[in-house]
């Protein structure tokens, strides 16, 4: 195979120039030429997944650089959610095959005992211009003191809008990092950024007083006499958001926890509370369990058009924020009620970046209702802690592989190139045996 490559591509080590300027057909053509045995069958694949509507693939192609064709994920719904005594129905861009019909599940479960609740925590974004400075911190103190407003001012030309909108920046403040790196500061800032996500705004508005520091600390005459400087190294908002939180909460009276299994309410609770205390104290449990989470949350976000890589992040970071990486979510009984709850971080927008743009992600908001961003950090807690219910119920009850492999099945099958009759057949069958790659291939060689 190596060597097959080798001699389709004898260039390959020469580096190509310009690509990013190359027509989308002429980066095709060399892709496929270059790097596929059958290059007429890589060639149709990437086209098959175009759009047949040329403006809409025109924006897709707009989203990034070198795009070359679309990246299919299945938009899944759920409905039944009732949040805050409001229904929604959830849209899920996900392939795990499992995770939608998880949603769909512990939304009818809850739907019945009152719904989920949630309540917003705090919506405070923040960023930092990291830089060195070589000098007496009571000068730099000084410094700051004395520009803290010309600083602010810089921004004017795009805080204005931000500001007419309810946002901007609500803080700035110099912080002395020099026990961490020789000679490292910071100036933090914080933002309200409403209903945008905000990346570029705070990051703008970054750049800009950055600048401003630069000349300002250049001329300042006290710097100067000292012969000290002050040196940028960089300015990037933080994800991580440890006041930027949502909670949301399902709760019903213990001895209303009728599961459908075997066990009665208490003992139902019992077992769930324990195990999310293991995810507490046990980081290879918490990672497993944010996880699940993060499936809920992930696919609600996608579908909404926000950064997942984001709020990845910044969920992971607060996971961690008692020094040890634990669980996000947490239960117990209270007056004798079961308590379910999930505390998270999301950086959110509801307009601006592909949330206007992305025909599935428009069309995802309107399904909710065109929520702001804070209805949208809500919904999306509530789709975490939903997936966190489902998962640990299937975990402490009939175990994760009976869900997860019965919604498997139709990948096995695709991956067979099964037939529609033997997928019925195997659908039917495998209601009651237990489903496995090799059940499925020993099926289809027996039900030709
Ligand atoms: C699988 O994608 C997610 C789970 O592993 C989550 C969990 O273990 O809680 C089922």
């Amino acid at each position: 195979m190596y060597l097959c490559r080798t001699l389709k591509c004898p260039n390959m080590s020469k580096k190509i120039e310009g690509f990013s300027k190359w027509s989308k057909d002429q980066k095709i053509n060399w892709i496929t030429q270059m790097h596929f045995e059958d290059s007429a069958n890589a060639k149709e694949i990437l086209l098959s997944y175009n759009h047949p509507r040329k403006e809409i693939q025109q924006q897709h192609d707009e989203f990034i650089e070198n795009s070359i064709t679309n990246f299919y994920l299945p938009l899944g719904v759920a409905p039944n959610f009732v949040i805050n005594g409001k229904e929604y129905t959830l849209p899920m861009a996900i392939e795990e095959s499992s995770v939608v019909a998880a949603a769909c599940n512990a939304a009818k479960f809850w739907a019945s005992k009152g719904g989920f609740k949630t309540q917003i925590l705090g919506t405070q974004k923040n960023g930092q211009i990291h830089f060195l400075f070589d000098g007496n911190k009571t000068l730099l103190k000084k410094f700051f003191q004395e520009n803290k407003t010309s600083l602010l001012e810089s921004t004017k030309s795009i805080t204005a809008n931000m500001k007419n909108r309810g946002g901007g920046i609500s803080n700035l403040e110099l912080l002395d990092k020099s026990n961490v790196i020789d000679h490292y500061f910071q100036l933090h800032l914080t933002f309200e950024t409403v209903d945008s996500m905000g990346a570029n705004f705070i990051n703008s508005c970054l750049e800009l007083i950055a600048n401003e520091m630069g000349l300002l600390s250049a001329n300042y005459d006290d710097f100067i006499a000292e012969q000290c400087s002050l040196e940028i190294i960089m300015s990037i908002l933080s994800n991580h958001l440890p006041h930027c939180l949502v909670e949301a909460t399902v709760s019903c009276p213990v001895d209303e926890l009728n599961t459908g299994e075997n066990s009665s309410g208490a003992q139902f609770a019992k077992k769930f509370i324990q195990a999310v205390e293991i995810a507490e104290k046990e980081p290879f449990r918490a990672v497993t369990h944010n996880k699940g989470i993060m499936n809920g949350i992930d696919a609600v976000v996608i579908a909404t058009g926000n950064d997942f890589r984001a709020v990845e992040a910044g969920a992971h970071a607060h996971a961690v924020k008692n020094g040890k990486y634990s669980s996000l979510s947490r239960a117990f009984i209270s007056r004798d009620n079961f308590v379910f709850q999930l505390e998270i971080p999301l950086s959110l927008g509801t307009v601006g970046g592909l949330t206007q743009l992305h025909p599935v992600v428009k069309w995802s908001m309107e399904m909710l209702g065109n929520p702001d961003a804070k209805e949208l950090m809500q919904i999306v807690a509530v789709a975490g802690l939903a997936q966190n219910f489902a998962a640990i119920r299937s975990l402490i009850t009939s175990g994760i592989q009976k869900g997860h492999m019965k919604m498997h099945l139709l990948n096995i099958l695709n991956q067979k190139n099964a037939t529609d009759l033997q997928k019925e057949k195997a659908i039917a069958y495998f209601k009651t045996q237990p489903v496995s790659y090799s059940a499925v291939s020993n099926f289809l060689s027996t039900n030709p």
